[in-house]
């Protein structure tokens, strides 16, 4: 790649997510656009035109052989993550590909692995990772403001398109299970996982879902993801031992408050009293304020698609890499495996 210039990119995908990262990319000045690409002429030529007038391409294969190209981004349906990964990185590009990475663990690594073989950037777009909003979480939970963390609960529920390759975890889950890994201290790495899956339309794959994960020293995670809901409703509650926070993200007035509410054992610790005096110990609730820390209005995907350029001229893994993907992979096929009664 020539450090000298900023570093040329294609997308591959023009359906509905794909413009929003062409977008992203003609209007960051870390990025020159060259390409859209994607097998559907029509749409391509659409968002090349909508972006500043890039090449079309409706080959991937021809796309790659181009080499006025260092990296690529690609929108298209989870199961084709794999195989256009892999070609792209062994065509010598960058890759940031879309959530979740793959479409199983082992898919995933290997793709992880070309990129490392290599010395290539692979990425993955948890595009809420570069949102102000988790960014504030993540730095609320590292200065301690929470204290110790207690519990999560996440929901994403609304009318979703059925997809065509994903059941509803698959598809909406890997947002709350990224943005788990981001903020919570040491990511995400469950000893388990729990999961209940509905299909009650008959589409054949789980429509409604609840995940249910520890994590760590007894607190729990669950997060319920449902394509049937008439209501949309995106919402996070991270309890602590100090502080609640709750981050509603479709209240742009008050996307997060924190609570100065909470549960105490009174007298001594809980892991100084036994079993009985457990029981016997008086819960205290204290009721304090509830304040809403200011957020800075930022495109979350104008950081991703900088972070991306940064990775790149920098030599380093990105902040949500090929081994983030990964650990949200392995979540998602813990609650497949747990689903199909693989486990008990
Ligand atoms: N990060 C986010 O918040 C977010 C939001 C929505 C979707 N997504 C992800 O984006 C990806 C795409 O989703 P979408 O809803 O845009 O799908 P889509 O079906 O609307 O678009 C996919 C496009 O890819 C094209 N395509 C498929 N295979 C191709 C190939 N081999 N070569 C060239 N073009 C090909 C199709 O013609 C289509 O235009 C999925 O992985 C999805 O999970 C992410």
């Amino acid at each position: 790649m020539d450090t000298a210039t900023t570093p040329r990119v294609a997308v591959i995908g023009a359906g509905y997510w794909g413009p929003n990262l062409a977008r992203n990319f003609a209007a960051s000045p870390e990025w020159t656009l060259v390409a859209v690409c994607d097998r559907d002429e029509a749409r391509a030529s659409k968002l090349a035109a909508a972006v500043g007038h890039v090449d079309v391409e409706t080959s991937v294969d021809e796309l790659l052989a181009r080499d006025d190209l260092d990296a690529v981004a690609i929108a298209t349906p989870a199961a084709t993550h794999h195989p256009l990964t892999l070609a792209a990185l062994r065509a010598g590009k960058h890759v940031v590909v879309e959530k979740p990475i793959a479409d199983s663990i082992e898919k995933a690594q290997e793709m992880v692995d070309e990129a490392k073989r290599r010395g290539l950037v692979l990425m993955t777009d948890h595009t809420f990772c570069y949102t102000p909003v988790v960014a504030k979480i993540r730095e609320l939970i590292e200065n301690g403001d929470l204290g110790d963390i207690l519990f999560v609960d996440s929901v994403r529920i609304n009318l979703g398109l059925v997809q065509p390759d994903v059941d509803v975890f698959w598809d909406l889950a890997p947002h709350d299970l990224s943005i788990l890994d981001f903020v919570l201290p040491g990511g995400l790495k469950p000893e388990y996982v729990a999961a209940h899956g509905g299909d009650p339309i008959g589409a054949g794959k789980a429509c409604v879902g609840h995940l249910v994960l520890p994590i760590g020293d007894g607190a729990v995670a669950s997060v319920h993801v449902n394509w049937l809901s008439p209501t949309k409703v995106r919402q996070m509650t991270i309890g602590g031992s100090r502080r609640t926070l709750i981050w509603d993200d479709l209240n742009p007035v008050q996307r997060l408050s924190v609570f100065d509410r909470g549960v105490t054992l009174e007298s001594q610790s809980a892991t100084e009293l036994d079993g009985d005096a457990k029981a016997a110990a008086k819960v205290s609730y204290r009721l304090g304020d509830t304040w809403s820390p200011a957020l800075p209005e930022r495109e979350a995907l104008r950081e991703m698609v900088n972070e991306f350029a940064a990775a790149i001229r920098e030599g380093r893994p990105a902040r949500t890499d090929g081994e983030a993907g990964l650990r949200v992979l392995r979540v998602l096929e813990e609650a497949t495996a747990t689903m199909n009664g693989a486990r008990a």
